[in-house]
């Protein structure tokens, strides 16, 4: 990594895609690995509160946050702090006035954190626009060539990942904004904030403020996903949850929302890599983590191509 290497890491929710944050070359050939438009800007991973400080300027907000769910799967996005040296290069932030940060909870990761002892810039280990991994394997098939290092972590029990990103929170003058929803709900935020959170609404550009959260994302290949069905029609295969019709896959047979999760990328990604055209996938509630496989499954759905 100190070389300018990528390694692929696990984390507690999808394997990242690691580059010396602060090494413009390295961020440029982890762009370039995962085919990703230079605008969207990658979360900085640091091993503690400590080290985020250095980076990016906290208030009172951000603050709480960090107390409250770091380590863990929660992104701080804060106004960059220009007089940080080395600290996160301007690719990696995307030329943007602010940085996003996040402290992971995974031991492995953690533990890389502190053996190289600089910021990681850590985008999912996906291409672009592709569904995230949940494997090492997933990594290889998806990546390799491009990596030079993949940490496989698969068969650690400790360490069962959540299945989804982080939640990212923007902190800014005007309050809290939920950029993208979670492991860490909006409800726990709350809870913490002691206010509701603001919503990431176009600014009158029509640019959400999170460069990545491009309509269509996380998306299967070739299967075409129809949301909140009851059943599958003629012509498409079931992804169920819960009890219920007949399903070729389901997320939770029990209807377990982290279960659902944490088998999300991977239920989808074998779908397509059966061929399957048309996906009809069973409504999940919104609640926990429902909120987040809602809005990956919206952005799987989506026609819309990034912009
Ligand atoms: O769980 C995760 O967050 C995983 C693991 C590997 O840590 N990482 C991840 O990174 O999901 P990525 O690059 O796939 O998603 C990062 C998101 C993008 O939507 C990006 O636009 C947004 O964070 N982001 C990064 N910096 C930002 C900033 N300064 N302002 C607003 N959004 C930002
Ligand atoms: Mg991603």
């Amino acid at each position: 990594m100190r070389a300018g290497g990528l390694a692929a890491l696990p984390t507690e929710t999808v394997y990242g895609l690691a580059a010396d944050a602060g090494n413009a070359q390295a961020v440029a050939t982890l762009y370039a690995a995962k085919g990703r438009p230079r605008f969207n800007p990658l979360i900085a991973h640091v091993a503690d509160a400590t080290q985020a400080r250095a980076l990016g300027v906290f208030e009172a907000r951000a603050d709480a946050l960090a107390e409250a769910f770091w380590p863990g799967p929660l992104t701080l996005v804060v106004p960059h702090r220009a007089a940080s040296g080395a600290g996160v290069c301007e690719l990696a932030r995307a030329g943007l006035d602010t940085v996003a940060v996040r402290a992971p909870a995974h031991p492995v990761m953690q533990a890389v954190l502190r053996a190289v002892d600089t910021p990681l810039a850590a985008p999912s280990a996906n291409p672009s626009g592709a569904l995230s991994p949940t494997s090492a394997r997933d990594v290889a098939r998806a990546l390799g060539a491009a990596v030079d290092v993949i940490l496989n972590a698969d068969e650690a029990p400790e360490t069962a990942a959540y299945g989804v990103e982080s939640t990212i929170v923007a902190i800014s003058s005007a309050g809290a904004t939920l950029l993208r929803p979670g492991p860490i709900t909006e409800h726990r935020l709350q809870e913490v904030l002691g206010a509701p959170l603001l919503r990431d609404t176009p600014d009158g550009t029509d640019r959400p403020q999170s460069p990545g959260r491009l309509a269509r994302h996380y998306a299967p290949q070739r299967a075409r996903l129809r949301l909140n069905a009851a059943a599958a029609d003629r012509g498409e295969v079931y992804l169920g949850f819960g009890p219920g019709p007949h399903a070729v896959l389901t997320l939770s047979p029990s209807g377990d929302i982290n279960e659902a999760a944490q088998r999300l990328f991977r239920c989808l990604r074998v779908m397509d890599e059966a061929g399957f055209a048309r996906v009809a996938v069973a409504p999940i509630p919104d609640e926990g983590l429902g909120a987040a496989i809602n809005d990956r499954l919206r952005r799987a759905a989506s026609d819309k191509n990034p912009g």
